[in-house]
Parts: C-alpha cells; sequence; structure tokens
C-alpha cells in the first residue's frame, strides 16, 4: 500500500510518535495533516527521548522527506525552536528534507493570548487546552482572516494582514477579555526572521504527495491528537479545533480520499485523557489501579507535562473510532504496561441509566451519566518487553488482543511492549 495513515483511537498519547518513527524506515515521505504544536510525539532511539510537536515524527531519519500539509497551524517560532534543537542533536541536517505547504496557516502571538484568556474567562467550564493558540488559529481560517505562510513570504501583505487582524483581536483581549493587548513591535523583527527562514522550506505540498504517490511512493501520513478530541466526532466542546479522524489525511495534505490506503488505528491498551471533558472508564486519582497505570505508564503530558488521567481500556471508544477512521488494522501500544496486574478490565459497553449502550450518546449529559460495563480478563503478570514475535507473549497477553480483536471485529496489526524503537511486535508489513 503506498499510502499509510496512523491516527489515533482515544484521546491523544497513544504512541502515534513511536510507531510513524518505526514505520518511517520502509516510507518515503511521512506528512503531518493536522493540529500544530498542542501535539507532543515522543521518539526512542537508544535511550534518547525526542520529543517532537511540529515536525513529523520520521525527521529522524536522514533520508527521508517530511511535510507539514496545509491542515496543519503552525507556530513559527516553535518550529525553527524544534529544528535548531535538532540540528544540535545531530539531526535534519539537511533542510532540503523538509517542506511546508505554502497553504498552511500561521499561530500568532495573538492567538496564544486569546487562547489562554479565554481559559481564564471560562473559570470552572474551562476546556484545559494546551494554550498554544491552536483555536483560535483554526478560527481565524475559519472566518477567513488567517495568516498563512505565503503570506508571511510578501512582507508587505503580511504587516497589511497584521495589521487589521490586531486591530480587531486586541479589542477583544483588552475590552472582553480584561486581558493584555499584543503589541506588533514586540514580535515584527522575529517574524522577518522567519520569513526568510521559511522560504526555502516553503512548497507545493499537494503536489508533491501527488507525484509521489503516482511513482508508487511509500507515504506515511501522522494524525495529531485522537478521534476523541476531533471538532465534530469527538466529545465536543472539550475536543481540540480540527478534525483528527482519518479522511482529513486527505484535506489537510491536498490528496484524494481515494487515495489513502491502509489506515491504522493507534490503541493504548488502557485509556488516558489529557484536560477536562468526559472519560467513562476513568479510575480516578486515588484509586490503586489508576495510579498504577499513570506511574507505570509514565503518563504526563508530553507538550504542558500535565498529568493523565488514566483508565481501562474503553472498546466503546475503540469501536467508535473503527467506524470514524474506516480503521484497518489497530496498533496496540503499551502492553508492557499492564504486565503486573492480576486481572486486566475491558470496557464493552456503557450502563446510561439502567440501559445498555454500545456507543457514545451524542449529549454531553448522558455520557457523563454513563457507567462503564466491564470484562474481565487474567492478567500474566510476566515482564514482555522482549517479546518480538506474538509467540513471545504469555497466553494471558495473546488472549487479551485476540478478545481486543474479536470485540472491534479489526485485526491488531503491530504490538508495541516498550518506548523504543525495536520494542515492537510487527505482525504485517503495512507497505508489503
Ligand atoms: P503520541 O502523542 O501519540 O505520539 O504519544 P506520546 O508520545 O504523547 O505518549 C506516549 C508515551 O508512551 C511516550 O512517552 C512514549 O515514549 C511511550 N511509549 C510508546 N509506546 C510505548 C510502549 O509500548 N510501552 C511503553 N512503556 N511506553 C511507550
Ligand atoms: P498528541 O498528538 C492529548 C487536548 C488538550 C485539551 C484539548 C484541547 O500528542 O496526541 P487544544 O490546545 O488542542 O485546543 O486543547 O485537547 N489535546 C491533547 N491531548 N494529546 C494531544 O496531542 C493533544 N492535543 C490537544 O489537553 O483537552
Ligand atoms: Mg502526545
Amino acid at each position: 500500500m503506498p499510502a499509510v495513515v496512523f491516527v489515533g483511537t482515544q484521546w491523544g498519547d497513544e504512541g502515534k510518535g513511536k510507531l510513524v518513527d518505526m514505520t518511517t524506515k520502509n516510507a518515503n515521505i511521512v506528512v503531518r495533516f493536522q493540529g500544530g504544536n498542542n501535539a507532543g510525539h515522543t521518539i526512542m532511539v537508544n535511550g534518547e527521548q525526542t520529543i517532537v510537536h511540529l515536525l513529523p515524527s520520521g525527521i529522524l531519519y536522514p533520508d527521508k522527506v517530511c511535510a507539514i500539509g496545509n491542515g496543519v497551524v503552525l507556530n513559527p517560532q516553535i518550529l525553527f525552536e524544534e529544528i535548531d534543537a535538532l540540528q544540535e542533536a545531530g539531526y535534519f541536517q539537511d533542510p532540503r528534507q523538509l517542506k511546508i505547504s505554502p497553504l498552511t496557516h500561521l499561530i500568532m502571538p495573538y492567538h496564544i493570548a486569546l487562547d489562554n484568556a479565554r481559559e481564564t474567562a471560562r473559570g470552572k467550564g474551562k476546556i484545559g487546552t494546551t494554550g498554544r493558540g491552536i483555536g483560535p488559529a483554526y478560527e481565524d481560517r475559519a472566518n477567513r482572516s488567517g495568516i498563512r505562510v505565503n503570506d508571511l513570504l510578501d512582507w508587505e501583505l503580511f504587516k497589511q494582514k497584521l495589521r487589521t487582524n490586531l486591530d480587531y483581536k486586541n479589542q477583544i483581549l483588552t475590552k472582553i477579555l480584561g486581558a493584555e493587548p499584543c503589541r506588533a513591535d514586540d514580535f515584527l523583527e522575529q517574524f522577518k526572521v522567519f520569513s526568510e527562514r521559511l522560504a526555502p522550506l516553503s512548497l507545493d505540498v499537494a503536489r508533491l504527495l501527488h507525484q509521489a504517490l503516482r511513482n508508487q511512493d511509500k507515504v506515511l501520513f501522522e494524525g495529531a491528537q485522537g478521534t476523541h478530541l476531533d471538532i465534530d466526532h469527538g466529545t465536543y466542546p472539550y475536543v481540540t479545533s480540527s478534525n483528527t479522524v482519518a479522511g482529513n489525511a486527505a484535506c489537510g495534505s491536498g490528496i484524494g480520499p481515494t487515495q489513502l490506503g491502509l489506515i491504522v488505528g493507534v490503541v493504548k491498551a488502557y485509556t488516558t485523557r489529557v484536560g477536562g471533558g468526559p472519560f467513562v472508564a476513568e479510575l480516578p486519582e486515588g484509586d490503586p489501579i489508576g495510579d498504577h497505570l499513570q506511574q507505570k505508564g509514565a503518563e504526563f503530558g508530553a507538550t504542558t507535562g500535565r498529568r493523565r488521567r488514566c483508565g481501562w481500556l474503553d472498546l466503546v471508544v475503540v469501536n467508535n473510532a473503527v467506524r470514524l477512521n474506516g480503521l484497518s488494522s489497530l496498533a496496540l501500544t503499551k502492553l508492557d504496561v499492564l504486565s503486573e496486574l492480576e486481572e486486566i478490565k475491558i470496557c464493552t459497553s456503557y450502563d446510561l441509566n439502567g440501559q445498555e449502550i454500545q456507543t457514545l450518546p451524542p449529549s454531553l449529559k448522558n455520557l457523563e451519566a454513563c457507567q462503564p460495563v466491564y470484562e474481565t480478563l487474567p492478567g500474566w503478570q510476566t515482564d514482555i518487553s522482549q517479546a518480538r514475535s506474538f509467540q513471545d507473549l504469555p497466553e494471558e497477553a495473546r488472549a487479551y488482543v485476540r478478545r481486543i480483536e474479536e470485540l472491534t471485529e479489526t485485526p491488531v496489526s503491530i504490538i508495541s511492549v516498550g518506548a523504543e524503537r525495536e520494542q515492537t511486535i510487527q505482525r504485517i508489513d503495512l507497505f508489503g
């Protein structure tokens, strides 16, 4: 299959970065198609950890092209900080490795100010955003006042668009939200430098991908966040501001949906969530199992460092992702984190006021009223981090995987048993 898409099936942080990095070995191009630096994707190679927020997780391979598609919202400051840090660490020595669509929208300083001022104004009802300006940047894209990479490459046009935007945003910041205004003088010089650095990276990504796919090159699409943070299909309003589902791999990069080949849903072997919003299978802080998962899984946000909320695997959630993304297979991650547990639970349905349901109710109030219905399986209580084939896993672990396959009617193509690249059981070659 020339095009493979990885998307998160839960609420993000499923281990997409690890899988994309690992699969890049067999790909030619890796593309981010939505989200921005709200993402934090972790890659572990020989004990060395790299976290990328904006660059595709294929960036550690010197001979692969990485692309940022039109669907991403790009903070140029973060981009260049990330590039500089990678170059210092000996990676990304050839800038031709990276291509950025001129249609990509920029995250501006006023977007970050608005994101934070709005969260403060929401008080108790806050979403728990990453504070990176993601929502306000996507809002401007939709209301047609956004500034794109292409605009920054035309300095006079950029300054004109910036002036118009700033006048308006500062009224909102100061008069409605009671926050400080944003001043162009504070960042204009910096943006001149960004403009010069972006110029050689800007390229028609849609055309690049079209030609690559025509040549049977292998293209990997890297989703950010997860299906249940999708602006339409997620637990609205506790979501991010982009479509995180696989269909957006086409829109967000400029290829047609018929080009998307395999869609792989990344599933953490339990569930986590950062920020606010409903979470039916949550084991709240203080619950011994919840705390065990949080500690053993090192569940702290890769972007904000916040403690991730934890719970058992919720297959109502995963099955929703199977449908919404048209998943070809699942990649099951962090199975090793369950190793010490005596028994393992899977949430198979919800109880809503005495009625058993198999789907997430659209009303937030109803979703919050749902209670998890669990099935219990025996644990394996053996270290599995050295397993490299399905047969290497203890029978109980294999039974857990098989039960997931049964209940989702979807094969598990990859099993991850540790953060390192090679701590992986690859059951099929995705590009084969
Ligand atoms: P992403 O946002 O989906 O890329 O995931 P994150 O990088 O935010 O969070 C996943 C975390 O789990 C990172 O710290 C990874 O290094 C780590 N990780 C990934 N796969 C595994 C695994 O199979 N086992 C363990 N123990 N850790 C893993
Ligand atoms: P990766 O790609 C986990 C969450 C935030 C918040 C909500 C909205 O690493 O899986 P935003 O800043 O996007 O407006 O915040 O979405 N969120 C994530 N949670 N992983 C992520 O990315 C996330 N990106 C956003 O915590 O609840
Ligand atoms: Mg993450």
